[in-house]
């Protein structure tokens, strides 16, 4: 079977544009690929963070993933910071990085934007680190939203100056970006939905939590009135809608916002429904394994494990090919 590899940052809540862009897919690949999932602590790194709540934030965050349907009898869930390979491949992959290319990042541009105080070098090496993730287990595809395309065509470039200078080394993995839900937007409907940008819902959030994130969300702006007819296409609420509901509500909705049929209200409404309809089944099994937290650290121990084995190997073969022992 196929390596595939992805990564989630432990930077706060899990909220819904991470599991549309990123877990849900991760679940439905188990059964075609040999996955490995990382909890990408290093990577976190590069933004301020609180450092008491690190590890719970870690716990957390696997506790979710696996709340979300990663099973661990058929993937390898683990945290990046257990298996030191990652940053010894990732300062190899910096001699072979060009410089130019890592500037073009978008993420590292916004990042250094928004955080002016802190623009560090570990911000601007990131998706080295990235690279590093992916091809230290030789994986053939990525899956991610669409704000990680780029940070994948950036390691394909890696592995083809690596194997153009020392040996072909490595395959170029693919990205894999969901049809519906690689760029899931803020409540504001303008930016994307982020951890640092406040301006999410996150995936173990209440009914009435998400009800009140969803009930002043902007929608068509140019629908003022009950009675105007709106435009699904340039509404944020129906991207939910066909990232959440099953077929035959998206086809509703379509038709009956255009005709005034149904207002944003009862729109709203059915999208909550449909969203708690995917959430709650999660959010009981994570209130589960909240009483198990040995069990979590248990996965990630045992994840960490298989992880360093497949790392050592590829590690072993490195050092040969660059010439150190
Ligand atoms: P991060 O939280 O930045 O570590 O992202 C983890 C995964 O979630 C990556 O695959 C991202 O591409 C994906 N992701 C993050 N935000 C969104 C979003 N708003 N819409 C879709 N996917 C997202
Ligand atoms: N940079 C990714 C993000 O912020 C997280 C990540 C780190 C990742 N390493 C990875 C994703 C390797 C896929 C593969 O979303």
């Amino acid at each position: 079977m196929a390596k595939l590899f992805s990564g989630i940052q432990p930077s706060g809540e899990i909220h819904i544009g991470n599991y549309c862009g990123a877990i849900r897919n991760w679940v439905r690949l188990m059964d075609q690929y040999e996955c490995i999932f990382c909890i990408v602590d290093y990577h976190a790194l590069t933004a301020q963070y609180d450092i008491p709540t690190m590890q719970k934030r870690i716990h957390d965050a696997a506790r979710v993933n696996i709340a979300c349907g990663i099973d661990p009898k058929r993937a390898i869930l683990f945290v990046q910071s257990q298996v030191p390979e990652h940053t010894e491949l990732a300062w190899i992959f910096n001699t072979v990085t060009p410089m130019g290319d890592l500037a073009r990042m978008t993420q590292f541009k916004e990042k250094s934007k928004q955080n002016e105080e802190n623009i560090n070098a570990g911000l601007f090496t990131y998706p080295v680190l990235q690279a590093a993730d992916i091809l230290l287990y030789k994986a053939g595809a990525v899956p991610v939203g669409e704000d990680q395309i780029q940070h994948i065509e950036l390691t394909r470039e890696v592995a083809r100056k690596f194997n153009a200078r020392f040996g072909e080394l490595f395959p170029e993995p693919a990205h894999l970006v969901p049809k519906e839900g690689a760029r899931i937007m803020g409540m504001d409907g303008k930016s994307k939905m982020s951890k640092s940008l406040n301006n999410y819902i996150g995936v173990l959030e209440s009914r009435d939590e998400v009800w009140k994130k969803l009930a002043p969300a902007v929608t068509d702006e140019n629908r003022k009135r009950r009675t105007d007819v709106g435009n699904p296409d340039i509404c944020n609420i129906y991207s939910l809608h066909k990232a959440f509901s099953p077929e035959e509500t998206v086809e509703t909705v379509n038709r009956e916002c255009r005709v005034a049929g149904i207002g944003c209200v009862d729109c709203k409404k059915m999208l909550h429904q449909s969203m708690m309809t995917t959430l709650e089944p999660i959010q009981e099994r994570a209130a589960e394994l909240a009483q198990q937290p040995a069990l979590v650290d248990q996965i990630l121990e045992e994840g960490a494990a298989r992880a360093g084995a497949i790392a050592t190997a590829t590690m072993t073969e490195v050092r040969s090919a660059i010439g150190v022992r």
